[in-house]
């Protein structure tokens, strides 16, 4: 059989010149879109790597932990950074020192909720300011050379700016828009409208990413069809199952499969993070991947309390061996 290699295949989409291959990736998720995760990510087919979301300040502070978001392995290009902030100028700044670390694109948070970012203008809050969001990719994109993209939401409650911010990242000079179908006020709950991502699609030129509420394999191509957009970004329902980039729903894999992928991130993780982080912070992944299974609350405690990594890996053994483990 000829595999077709990426020069050979038809991109599904570009980001100005940049190929993108693939309908499918792993949604920004701070905490766990880390590059152990995203890079196995990718490697089952998620098209492209956007990294956890940075602030400004930490990359022109060079803060300790802003390297180690920003950093990526070579083979998960096209790789995005995220950045968030509120002032144009730091922004800026901001995004200029992170282009030196070499990403393919740069990409503007415009969509997170949470208190102590929106109350600072930053995030979701950008979708109150227009004019300022205008500033900013005006700004960004006529300084840096990489692409600069924006991720948004509808908007907050009583004003779904989603349309009018999706051109004005258009015509300042935006090269793709990432839509959550959601409003700040919905948080995560209730269910994402993807008529609204429909009206985003229609509204501009430039390529749309559709979120929200994609979680099978059947849904991507669902997602796509309702809204016409060229690709799908999967958040919640990745954690615990990358194999949705390969086409495999969750309920189809083997435990054997299952272990042998939580052995792989785990390894990833004791790389990058040392043995005692990279176990701590694969905790919050190994609850997701074994959450399909009628655990005994012992073994779960177990999994859940081991100091090493080889306890652990002895404890996924355990559960293996236990065979009779059965999916809710
Ligand atoms: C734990 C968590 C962390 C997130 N962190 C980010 C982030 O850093 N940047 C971002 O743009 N969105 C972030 N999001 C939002 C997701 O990218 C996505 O838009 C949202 O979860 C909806 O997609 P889903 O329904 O597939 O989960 C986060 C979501 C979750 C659940």
């Amino acid at each position: 059989m000829n595999i077709p290699t990426p020069t050979e295949r038809t991109p599904t989409f570009h980001v100005r010149d940049i190929p993108v291959y693939g309908d499918a990736l792993l949604s920004p998720m701070i905490g766990f879109s880390d590059l152990p995760f995203r890079s196995l990510c990718r490697e089952l087919g998620s098209a492209m790597s956007y990294t956890e979301f940075v602030r400004a300040e930490s990359i022109i502070r060079k803060n300790e932990h802003y390297a180690k978001k920003l950093s990526y392995r070579e083979s998960e290009r096209p790789v995005v950074f995220q950045i968030f902030g509120d002032d144009p100028r730091l922004l800026l700044e901001a995004a200029l020192r992170a282009q030196e670390l070499g990403p393919d694109i740069l990409d503007v948070n415009m969509g997170c909720p949470a208190k102590a970012v929106v109350n600072r203008g930053a995030g979701v809050g950008l979708m109150r300011t227009p004019v300022k969001a205008a500033r900013i990719f005006k700004k960004l994109s006529a300084a840096l050379e990489v692409p600069v993209t924006g991720k948004i939401r509808l908007g907050w409650d009583d004003c779904r700016s989603y349309k009018l911010i999706a051109r004005i990242v258009e015509e300042n000079g935006g090269a793709l828009i990432a839509v959550h179908g959601r409003t700040k006020e919905q948080g995560y709950g209730g269910r994402a409208d993807w008529d609204a991502i429909a009206e985003v699609r229609a509204a501009v030129g430039i390529p749309v990413i559709g979120n929200g509420d994609v979680k099978t394999v059947a849904d991507i191509q669902r997602m796509k069809s309702h809204t016409g957009c060229e690709a799908v970004m999967i958040g919640r329902a990745a954690i615990g199952n990358p194999w949705i980039f390969a086409g495999i729903d969750r309920e189809l894999v083997t435990l054997d499969q299952v272990r042998r992928m939580m052995s792989r991130h785990l390894e990833r993780n004791l790389a990058f993070y040392g043995p005692r982080l990279g176990l701590e912070l694969f905790r919050k992944h190994a609850v997701q991947y074994v959450a399909p299974y009628r655990l005994s609350r012992e073994m779960r405690r177990k999994l859940l309390t081991r100091e090493t990594a080889a306890g652990f890996m002895a404890v996924l053994d355990e559960i293996h061996a236990a065979g009779g483990t059965k999916m809710l």
